[in-house]
């Protein structure tokens, strides 16, 4: 028989009532529905300190910090799919996501120092939810460079993602039930489809 699909969703609002985990809610129901098996790592809820930079992980590929970035590398080293949830603060993501991305520069010393990519023959997909309050044309630019560099390293493809303007109290979201259900479709299609996941953005 087949294995799932495991799908590790990285929730980093630390409003965990609020439009980034709804949505990312939808898709772990959307992911579920595709037979994928979830887990989703409420960050605020974590001890993970920000990187060192102290190049420990350049020779081992191992990140030398023992907290609970422990946990997301073991199930980072098994997901098939990564879905980073994050509104946007400060035109990037929040500091709760922040801190765990950079905490991926053990996979970039595997992939492009030690050659040994975290994939190995594995196709592995990302994709991207994410809210603010404002409209501008750039307000995602920054939270999107940051996520698809930090799913380049870890050997992700970037499938897709949903991204939504003018979204600013908790509850918002829920106004606007079509995005839930986009992002509900997405997690559907990130297990069953992955190269046609839609890049929805309003
Ligand atoms: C510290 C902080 C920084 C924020 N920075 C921005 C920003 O740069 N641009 C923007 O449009 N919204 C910004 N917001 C608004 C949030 O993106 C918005 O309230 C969002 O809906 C919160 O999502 P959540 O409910 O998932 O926590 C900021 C909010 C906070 C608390």
């Amino acid at each position: 028989m087949k294995e799932p699909v495991q799908l590790v969703i990285l929730a980093g609002s630390p409003r965990r009532n609020g439009n980034a985990a709804a949505l990312a809610g939808a898709a772990a129901e959307g992911a579920r529905e595709a037979g994928a098996e979830v887990e989703t790592f409420w960050l605020r809820g974590m001890r993970i300190a920000p990187c060192l930079g102290c190049g420990g992980c350049n020779t081992t590929g191992k990140c030398i910090v023992d907290d609970d970035m422990s946990r997301i590398y073991a199930a980072g080293d098994r997901a098939d799919r990564l879905i980073i949830a994050s509104p946007v603060y400060y035109y990037g993501v929040t500091g709760w996501a922040k801190a765990a991305i950079d905490r991926f520069q053990p996979y970039w010393a595997q992939t492009y120092l030690l050659k040994r990519p975290p994939s190995g023959d594995r196709e592995r997909w990302g994709a991207f939810l994410s809210v603010g309050a404002t409209r501008g044309r750039r307000l995602f630019e920054g939270s999107l460079s940051t996520v698809k560099y930090c799913f380049q390293d870890a050997g992700f493809r970037y499938a897709g993602h949903v991204l939504v303007r003018g979204i600013e109290q908790v509850g918002d979201i829920e106004k606007h039930p079509e995005h839930l259900d986009q992002a509900r479709a997405l997690g559907r299609m990130l297990v069953s489809d992955p190269a046609s996941v839609p890049k929805y953005e309003v």
